[in-house]
């Protein structure tokens, strides 16, 4: 059975690129194999942050992956940081990577240069905790955005080594890329994806937006001169709006393009917003219901945890024997 690992950060708010192009496929990837889940609390200590709005960050996005349907009785689902075997795993894993790969990471470049004081080690370290996160579980296949390919490409490296060095013990995953989705756009400057940082705020739906403030926003998206509903190279508000009610239909762009030839501009966009506002009332609903209990995510969490450190523990049992760090196994 396909084992998926993803991880997810415990950062702001989830928008609807986030949701389609990731979380969506978290939910899938439950019935299409044996998912696993994490929320990345270690991963966030990497830049300047509070540790009480980390608390919040995470409860956050566990409500916010619930409500979208992950069910913690059909996959795991816990947070990085109730793993201890994660960060061991990412000390022993250093050892077989290289120090120029690692300087040669995008994103690390880009947030070294944003930080103003500190570049922390753990900045550097970020991709290492990445594999140790993966290879921990054996996982096959990592689903995540095309931001996210280097990454990948260095746990395999990682893993590669490490069994050529100390014997097959990890498992090599795959990166999986989304099609659709992967490809959201900012409704406002819809040549850039829809983003949190550098983002528009009027071009970027939320997960949580009042559905007045979604309707709105998809109204006033920007659109080109023109008025065929029609994907082109030129006409790239539109091309995105079609990609959006395509993902929130589950249908193709082309049923779309067809529905709506001679609709015009006008009633394309409010079936858009009334279609997206429909896609996310529920998951706002449910959200609001499960971010009300602290006490039973606390639980959830602690309870994936559980089941996580099961898996990991095993694989760094098995990682300190070949590298012969620790007391000899036959001994304890
Ligand atoms: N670095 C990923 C991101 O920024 C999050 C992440 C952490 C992750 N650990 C992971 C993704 C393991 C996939 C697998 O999106």
């Amino acid at each position: 059975m396909t084992r998926i690992f993803s991880g997810i950060q415990p950062t702001g708010r989830k928008h609807l690129g986030n949701y389609i192009g990731a979380i969506t496929q978290y939910v899938a990837g439950q019935d299409r194999g044996e998912g696993i889940y994490c929320i990345v609390d270690l991963h966030a200590t990497s830049v300047p942050y509070d540790p009480a709005g980390l608390r919040e960050a995470v409860y956050d996005t566990a409500a916010t992956l619930l409500a979208a349907g992950l069910d913690p009785d059909r996959c795991v689902f816990f947070r990085q940081g109730d793993v201890r075997e994660e960060p061991e795993l990412c000390w022993l894993l250093c050892s077989v990577t290289a120090f120029g790969d690692l300087n040669r990471m995008h994103q690390f470049k880009e947030k070294a240069g944003s930080q103003r004081d500190l570049v922390s080690a753990s900045l550097f370290l970020y991709p290492v905790l990445q594999a140790a996160d993966v290879l921990a579980y054996h996982a096959n296949e990592v689903p995540v955005g095309e931001d996210q390919r280097q990454h990948v490409e260095l746990m395999r490296d990682i893993a590669q080594r490490f069994n050529s060095r100390f014997g097959e013990i990890l498992v090599v995953p795959e990166g999986r890329y989304p099609e659709v989705g992967g490809r959201i756009m900012d409704l406002q400057f819809p040549d850039r994806k829809m983003s949190t940082t550098g983002g528009s705020s009027q071009g970027i739906v939320y997960v949580l937006d009042d559905p007045g403030v979604v309707s709105r926003k998809i109204r006033s998206a920007v659109t080109d001169s023109g008025a065929e509903v029609m994907r082109a190279p030129d006409k790239p508000g539109v091309s995105n709006l079609i990609e959006i009610l395509a993902a929130v239909r589950g249908s193709s762009p082309e049923e779309i393009e067809r529905e709506f030839d001679s609709a015009g501009y006008g009633a394309f966009k409010q079936a858009v917003a009334d279609a997206v506002v429909a896609y996310l009332a529920p998951v706002r609903e449910r959200y609001q219901e499960l971010r009300a209990d602290e006490t039973q995510l606390e639980r959830i969490l602690v309870e994936g945890g559980d089941k996580a450190h099961a898996i990991a523990s095993a694989t760094v049992a098995d990682v300190r024997e070949a590298m012969g760090v620790g007391p000899v196994r036959a001994h304890r």
